[in-house]
């Protein structure tokens, strides 16, 4: 039986029960419900304070004072991902498995900022100071300015921040926290909820930009601290496939930008460089390419990046056939299998299928429909497409393939790595001198690859 005033709550999720279960019922999560002391019943209002019944004071959109600059941090991938530098006030959540290169990436960014004259602080709950300045030391940033702390008391860093001048204040990680007001442990919900909230509102008042570090656990959940992602003004995941150096940010939210852009980084022995042209990253380099490989030109953000899709499909030595996918969605690769069996004759059902994408990028665009569709169909056939040739087209369930957008970016990026031909939605213009071999049909596509018609 639960005390006065506790409540169990999802450690996954958030979700508060009055009894204690071993699975959530909100989420289904097994053995996450944690008894936790709650000041007041949960969802009930604070006494107002301040307000003294005056009613709201409402401002126009229109300010009277012009908004201050943004922050550049000077590593323009991560700018780039914030929209643009960071806003002075505003807290970013940098989300991402242990090990991926947070603390790296942020060091990296703080030391940035500092030698160009921002006011940082990067205040660690993980490492101590000697750990910090020795990999800063390894990352050539130990004589950059930044100010450095290693602390866990809530109290303490709200203390630091209100006596210091920050512009630009490092959190390292959220999950490390604890404020003395409540009882539960650092991690748990409610300490994780507590502390980013208060240095939320701090960081609003002093305008101070704040990045939490937040750790992800196994499943992909930003460990606790879903329940930060709403308090936050933008939440950035920092990805990577293991066995690959290649670092991806993401912006998942942000209130001051786009959240399609990536930033590429690549791990070496003096930190996180950043990839200026990723195109040169993602694609195989050298040697001739085989059939079931497929030059996809795809746009990332605001960028152009080309990427090479890798497709198998070899006969399966048991009843029910293997479909793997690596960097695209499984889900998608069932309707592109379906509209070929369907439409163009290709027959999948006692194959194995696998599709790569290479270099350990994630592709969600529509776009690269065709050149999953271009790849399977290069390896059905044991056909492979011409060396200087990209593809892009979004195909429907009838079989037809569709424009897709910003054709002339993708056509542009393409000239510009040395290829010379698109396999493309009919009715894409030429541009930057490639020649276009127009498809309205995935048939027509199948049957130029089986004939090796695309390379004249
Ligand atoms: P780290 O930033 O500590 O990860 P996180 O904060 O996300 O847990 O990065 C840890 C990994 O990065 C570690 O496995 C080693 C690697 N690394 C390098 O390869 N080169 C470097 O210069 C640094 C600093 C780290
Ligand atoms: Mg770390």
């Amino acid at each position: 039986m639960a005390r006065d005033g506790a409540a169990f709550v999802c450690q996954s999720c958030g979700a508060v029960q009055s009894k204690w279960s071993g699975q959530c019922p909100a989420c289904n999560a097994w053995n996450t419900l944690v008894e936790e002391v709650q000041s007041r019943p949960p969802g009930a209002l604070a006494p107002s304070r301040g307000a003294k019944g005056l009613g709201l004071a409402f401002e126009g959109l229109q300010s009277t004072s012009p908004a201050p600059p943004r922050i550049i941090t000077g590593v323009d991938e991560f700018d780039r991902v914030c929209g643009g530098g960071v806003v002075p006030g505003s807290a970013i959540l940098l989300a991402g498995d242990p090990g991926v290169g947070k603390s790296t990436l942020l060091l990296q960014v703080a030391g940035e900022a500092a030698k160009r004259g921002v006011s940082c602080g990067y205040i660690s709950g993980e490492e101590a100071i000697e750990q910090i300045r020795s990999r800063a030391h390894r990352m050539g940033l130990a004589a950059a300015p930044v100010k450095l702390a290693a602390e866990t008391a809530l109290r303490g860093i709200m203390d630091a921040l209100k006596s210091e001048k920050f512009d630009l204040v490092i959190i390292d990680s959220i999950q490390t926290l604890w404020s003395d007001a409540h009882e539960a442990g650092p991690g748990s919900v409610t300490q994780v909820r507590a502390c980013a909230g208060e240095l939320v509102r701090l960081a609003k008042k002093r305008g101070i930009a704040v990045v939490l570090v937040g750790h992800v656990t196994k499943d992909g959940q930003i460990a606790g601290p879903r329940v930060v992602e709403h308090m936050v003004d933008a939440v950035i995941s920092f990805e990577g496939e293991r066995g690959y150096p290649f670092r991806i940010l993401r912006a998942a939210k942000n209130r001051f930008g786009a959240t399609d852009e990536i930033g590429v980084f690549e791990m070496g022995d003096s930190g996180l460089a950043e990839v200026k042209n990723p195109s040169a990253l993602f694609l195989n380099e050298g040697g001739q390419r085989s059939a079931g490989a497929a030059v996809f030109a795809g746009i990332e953000g605001s960028r152009p990046v080309l990427v090479e899709v890798q497709a198998l499909v070899a006969p399966s030595a048991y009843g029910t056939p293997r479909r793997a996918v690596v960097g695209w969605d499984s889900g998608r690769l069932a309707m592109v299998l379906a509209v070929l069996e369907a439409r163009c004759g290709l027959g999948f059902g006692n194959r194995d299928v696998y599709l790569n994408v290479a270099g350990g990028l994630r592709i969600t665009e529509p776009a690269a429909d065709l050149a999953a569709a271009a790849a399977l169909a290069s390896s059905a056939l044991e056909e492979a497409l011409p060396q200087d040739c990209v593809v892009f087209g979004e195909i429907s369930l009838s079989g037809d393939v569709r424009p897709v957008s910003r054709a002339e970016t993708r056509l542009k990026e393409a000239a510009k790595l040395g290829f010379s031909r698109a396999l493309a939605p009919a009715g894409t213009s030429e541009s930057g001198g490639m020649k276009i071999a127009g498809v309205s049909r995935l048939a027509d596509a199948v049957r130029r690859i089986g004939e090796g018609g695309l390379g004249s």
